[in-house]
């Protein structure tokens, strides 16, 4: 990973949940880190484990994507200007859930602040150095929900999509000279915060590990994986053999059971 990468990984959102996964996966192949989420206790307690577990050095960053003023912060070693950073995670995401209309405006502008526009900025800020340098990787993460419309997960949805095309053209433009980008298109995943949004366990639910794992093995081969069996087949037959209207009914009877249309 540091020779075909960089010495360092930036996980943005990297404290908890799939951001944690990543972070331990890189950290075990021997990457620095640098790590950002918004609550410093659990940043900085994660982070001494990472230190403990890896001997790697670990840069705990509490910082916000929505306002991701920690990327060019006027300072020689401001993350914009890190030559070592050299493999890029954005993990974290605002997922507001709940029928559209009854959601604040507040909640639907912060989903688009934090996952396209706070990813657009990092992407923006970390790709020039890796194309510079002619090595890279940057994963985006998306979800099967970005895949087709989503009741009661509407503006997240949307943004997934967003990302996911993102991370697309990306893909094809960097890819000459030595940089990946992959977006992570996951289904389920027993995190905490998929814990909170709901009680049931979705068909296909995968650990973290297995998401990193698989985005992992992908990384370099295409532009979109999508973790796991079921939920390639899913997302296959949901938007290459069903006509949309259909696909959106699933989605909205998934979202449905799992409690997220009755929230808001
Ligand atoms: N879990 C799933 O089922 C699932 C399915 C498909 C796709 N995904 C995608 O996978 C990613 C991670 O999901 P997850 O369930 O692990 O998420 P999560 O539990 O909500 O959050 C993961 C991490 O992001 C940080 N974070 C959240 N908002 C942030 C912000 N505005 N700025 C900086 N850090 C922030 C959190 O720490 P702080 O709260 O301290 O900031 C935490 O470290 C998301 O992009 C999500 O859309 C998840």
């Amino acid at each position: 990973m540091r020779d075909r990468f960089g010495p360092t990984a930036l996980v943005v959102g990297g404290s908890e949940g799939l951001g944690a996964a990543w972070a331990e996966s890189l950290a075990s192949s021997g990457l620095d880190l640098v790590l950002v989420a918004r609550r410093a206790d659990v940043l900085g307690a994660f982070a001494d484990q990472l230190r403990r577990r890896h001997g790697v050095s670990v840069d705990a960053i509490a910082g916000d994507l929505r306002e991701p003023d920690w990327l060019e912060d006027d300072t020689p070693s401001s993350l914009a200007s890190r030559s070592d950073i050299g493999f890029v995670v954005v993990n974290a995401a605002s997922s507001p859930a709940g029928p559209f209309v009854s959601t604040s405006l507040d909640a639907l502008e912060e989903t688009v602040h934090v996952n396209c526009l706070g990813a657009l900025r990092v992407a923006r800020a970390l790709l020039p150095g890796m194309v510079e340098r002619g090595k890279g990787g940057l994963v985006l993460m998306s979800s099967l929900a970005g895949m087709q419309g989503s009741p009661g997960l509407v503006a997240y949805s949307a943004t997934k999509s967003y990302l996911r095309v993102l991370a697309e053209g990306l893909w094809h433009e960097v890819r000459p000279a030595g940089v990946e980008v992959i977006a992570c298109v996951a289904g389920a995943v027993a995190t905490p915060g998929y814990a909170t949004s709901t009680s049931s366990r979705a068909p296909g639910t995968m650990a973290p590990e297995a998401v990193v794992k698989a985005t992992l093995a992908a990384i370099g081969r295409t532009p979109v994986v999508v973790p796991g069996k079921f939920n390639y087949v899913a997302s296959t037959v949901m938007s290459r053999a069903m006509p949309r209207r259909v696909a959106i009914e699933i989605m909205a009877r998934a979202n449905k059971a799992a409690g997220l249309l009755q929230q808001g």
